[in-house]
């Protein structure tokens, strides 16, 4: 489909057959200890959108910017909506999980990375750079591997080393900095400007957060084309939450639902910027040092548009402790047979706390983002494997079970 750029901190609008980041405009004129500016939207003609109501078979791809090359050579999605039926009895709540753990790479960054794929396809381009602290990294790897492409990962040093490892395996270029994220992130922007290729790095590629947005549309589907009422979802740079919205507005706008579902932004108290900023309208980074990884975040790259996402949707903020988030990581094995990564749990955690305020008519979802396997440092001196018995059958009379 055809489409332009938006601004939504300074309202610049514009057209590029180019590759564009971030706005031209206010991109990074922030104060020193603030939130990014200037993260670009991409816009549809509404007619175009409007078209879409009439059409018969609606698939994903009818709502992208560019066209997913091949897409059975590395499909990202259709994934299951599941029905958790003892955690729908004991919470009285019509929930459901989209499984976007379930993605080839294992994390929701499939989804994002495909379109940028396509996109430096679509520009002749076989060379992406990123920065990443392990699932964008991996899924980008991933996706490179499978089309072909030249990954190259900058990431910091201390990333965890089962995430990192997968890059290494799916045979992308990984320099590990000594330095932070921040750091990594703009040793990857210079990087393009120097060498070239397509930048991926969350939000600054606005191809990131349409990517992020087919989970919705898929989900709209999955549903009889119908939207949940409140949807869960963990957030750290806020890029995921903005795609999600991105993917129900572009519903609204072409007609297919009447009004966004309530987005919740869970994150760890621990690492909460957008839930700060939401609540003090302040767009302030913090100090992040939440378990969950995935979402420890001191200054979320797309917190300013997160923020508007929410407050547009009428959700607001939920956030869970690292004893929460590891609780609920647990309750999801346990009660569902669900092994997701913490910063996925955090949703399931900030739902549990959250679920009285859902109406008894309403449909709730929980974006499931990564799966367990990615990261079972975690559970290091929390839990054990039981003790060997001998290969005895008295020993069975012992067991209390
Ligand atoms: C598994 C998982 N869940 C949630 C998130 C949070 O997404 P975002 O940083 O876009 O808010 C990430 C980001 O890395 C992730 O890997």
């Amino acid at each position: 489909m055809k489409f332009r750029y938006r601004c939504y901190d300074c309202g610049y609008e514009g057209e590029s057959d180019e590759i564009v980041y971030l706005c031209p405009k206010c991109g990074g004129s922030q104060k020193e200890g603030e939130f990014l500016k200037g993260i670009l939207s991409v816009i549809y003609d509404e007619k175009e959108l409007r078209a879409l109501k009439d059409k018969k078979d609606l698939s994903v791809q009818d709502f992208l910017p560019y066209q997913i090359v091949t897409p059975e050579c590395f499909p990202a999605g259709v994934t299951p909506l599941v029905k958790p039926e003892r955690i729908r009895k004991e919470t009285g709540c019509d929930v459901s999980f989209k499984m976007d753990s379930q993605l080839l790479s294992g994390s929701f960054k499939d989804r994002a990375s495909l379109l940028v794929a396509s996109q430096a396809i679509a520009h002749g381009q076989t060379r992406i750079a990123l920065a990443s602290t392990g699932n964008a990294g991996a899924a980008m790897s991933a996706i490179g591997a499978a089309y072909g492409l030249d990954i190259i990962l900058f990431v910091p040093a201390t990333a965890p080393v089962n995430k990192l490892m997968q890059s290494v395996l799916y045979n992308a270029h990984v320099v590990p900095v000594k330095g932070t994220y921040d750091d990594a992130f703009a040793l990857s922007v210079e990087y393009t400007k120097r060498k070239g290729g397509v930048n991926r790095n969350t939000a600054y590629n606005p191809m990131t957060i349409e990517g992020k947005k087919c989970s919705s549309i898929e989900m709209f589907l999955q549903m009889g084309e119908k939207r949940p009422d409140v949807i869960y979802v963990p957030t750290g740079d806020g890029c995921i939450l903005g795609g999600i919205y991105k993917g129900f507005y572009d519903l609204l706008s072409a007609g297919l639902i009447d009004a966004l579902p309530r987005i919740i932004c869970c994150q760890s108290d621990a690492s909460d910027a957008i839930a700060s900023a939401f609540e003090s309208g302040q767009y302030r980074n913090v100090k992040a040092s939440t378990i969950a990884d995935s979402i420890s975040v001191s200054s979320p790259a797309n917190g300013r548009m997160a923020v508007r996402a929410i407050r547009e949707s009428g959700g607001y903020a939920v956030r869970a402790t690292d004893d929460e988030i590891l609780t609920a990581q647990r309750e999801l094995c346990a009660k569902a047979g669900l092994f997701v990564e913490p910063a996925s749990a955090c949703a399931y955690a900030a739902f549990r706390k959250d679920c009285k305020n859902i109406g008894k008519d309403e449909k709730a979802v929980v974006l499931l983002t990564g799966t367990g396997f990615k990261d079972m440092s975690v559970f290091q001196g929390r839990v054990s494997l039981p003790d060997a018995i001998e290969n005895d059958v008295k020993e069975l009379d012992r067991l209390p079970f």
